[in-house]
């Protein structure tokens, strides 16, 4: 007898499953999967699958978890192509770019804001992202954060207040007052509307100690704290997330080895953020190194259109691959189950039995291809929660 609204994939060439206990990738040739009520019901060998009310045949196909892209700044308005190119042109990055793109979001409609959070979002899923992140960070005023939060969680459960992203320009002068702002009325009115709260931690933006101050608040509210840090220079972001018990830092591009040290025993996952180096041509962050010293690493595209305007999670697998020391198996695990921890989830990033049933048919016989053809589409399926989301079976 098949199970209700049942499917069964077969002739599965690998199929990607991260589920052998052990908190690393693991996958099976030759394998079958089936998807009833939106969950993975059951995985095995092609050869002894059970039926199903419908069938697909991979092929010889590679079948994987759906991306876990765990970093995003998705609510904004407008673009900063001409700031790309002058940086491609010698010019460096500067946190203060950040500011053209508030004042775009801060004009936007709610209309024009939710239309570029679907286009993205859907940008997302036909690329195998399953379940995304989502910052505020381009309002900055109670009004403007409360309303970015409200639209992503639209989109998302995986909602974060970032108020703290950098001080608006009417607090120039008191950037003091802007933290008490964004500690008190702001996630007052923000924390309702969201799971998470980050900070950006970087010279330019909020020092170690307003930093730790809006995590605490944060905390106090009732949200997970996470925090950009490290990313375009050395600083005490890490140790902040250390000492908040933060979920995830992200970025981590200098780090010392006593910010390596602090990851590993604060069991905070490192979240590595490669479409941004590439934005701003920064040095890769050494996975290798986190790695080795028994880091949990995830990868995600930072998507915002400032620094990483990618939102590509195979983008981001094939430049860890060739520029940051994975492996073709680290970074997949670090795109799927690296970013369910860094979300702590242990629904998705995997695809044992019990796992929501988000899953991608990749037209390739392996996951090693997400490297090996970097900036080919190979993305021929796209299921969330067991529904076909992007792509065909054919
Ligand atoms: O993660 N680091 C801070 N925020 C973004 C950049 C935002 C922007 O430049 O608009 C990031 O890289
Ligand atoms: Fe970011």
């Amino acid at each position: 007898m098949a199970l209700p609204d049942s499917t069964l994939i077969t002739h599965i060439g690998e199929l990607v499953t991260n589920d052998d206990g052990e908190g690393t990738f693991a996958a099976r040739t030759d394998a079958a999967l089936v998807i009833a009520e939106g969950q993975v019901a059951w995985t095995g060998p092609a050869s002894r699958a059970p039926a199903a009310d419908a069938m697909v045949d991979a092929g010889g196909r590679a079948v994987l978890p759906g991306f876990v892209d765990s970093h995003a700044h998705l609510v904004f308005a407008g673009e900063r192509s001409a700031e790309f190119a002058a940086r491609m042109a010698g010019r460096p990055y500067q946190a203060g770019g950040i500011l053209t793109t508030v004042a775009a979001t801060r004009a936007a409609t709610d209309d024009a804001l939710r239309a570029n959070l679907a286009r993205l979002a859907a940008e997302m899923a036909r690329q195998g992202t399953t379940t995304l992140e989502c910052k505020s960070g381009y309002g900055l005023t109670v009004a403007d954060e409360a309303r970015g939060l409200a639209l992503a969680a639209e989109v998302t459960p995986e909602v974060t207040y970032l108020g703290a992203h950098v001080v608006p320009p009417e607090f120039k002068a008191d950037p003091d007052g802007y933290v008490d702002l964004v500690r008190g009325p702001m996630l007052a009115a923000c924390a309702p509307h969201a799971r998470w709260i980050d900070v950006f931690c970087e010279t330019g933006a909020f020092g170690a100690d307003a930093a730790a101050a809006i995590l605490a608040a944060g905390r106090a509210a009732g949200l997970g704290a996470r925090i950009h840090a490290n990313q375009l220079g050395p600083g005490p972001g890490i140790r902040v997330a250390a000492e908040a018990g933060a979920a995830s830092a992200d970025h981590c591009t200098y780090l010392t080895d006593a910010d390596v040290d602090a990851l590993v025993s604060a069991r905070v996952v490192a979240t590595l953020l490669p479409g941004a180096e590439f934005g701003t041509r920064h040095p890769y962050p050494d996975a290798r190194r986190l790695l080795d010293a028994g880091a949990t690493v995830a990868l995600a595209t930072d998507c915002n259109p400032g620094s990483s305007y990618t939102s590509s999670m195979p983008f981001c697998i094939a430049l860890a691959v060739r520029d940051m020391g994975m492996t073709t198996q680290e970074a997949v695990w670090s795109a799927t189950a690296g970013g369910a921890a860094a979300l702590r989830r242990e629904d998705v990033g995997r695809l044992g039995v019990g796992a929501r049933a988000d899953l991608i048919l990749l037209d390739a016989p392996s996951h090693v291809y997400l490297a090996y053809r970097p900036g080919v589409p190979q993305i021929a399926a796209v299921w969330q929660e067991g529904r076909l989301v992007a792509g065909s079976v054919t």
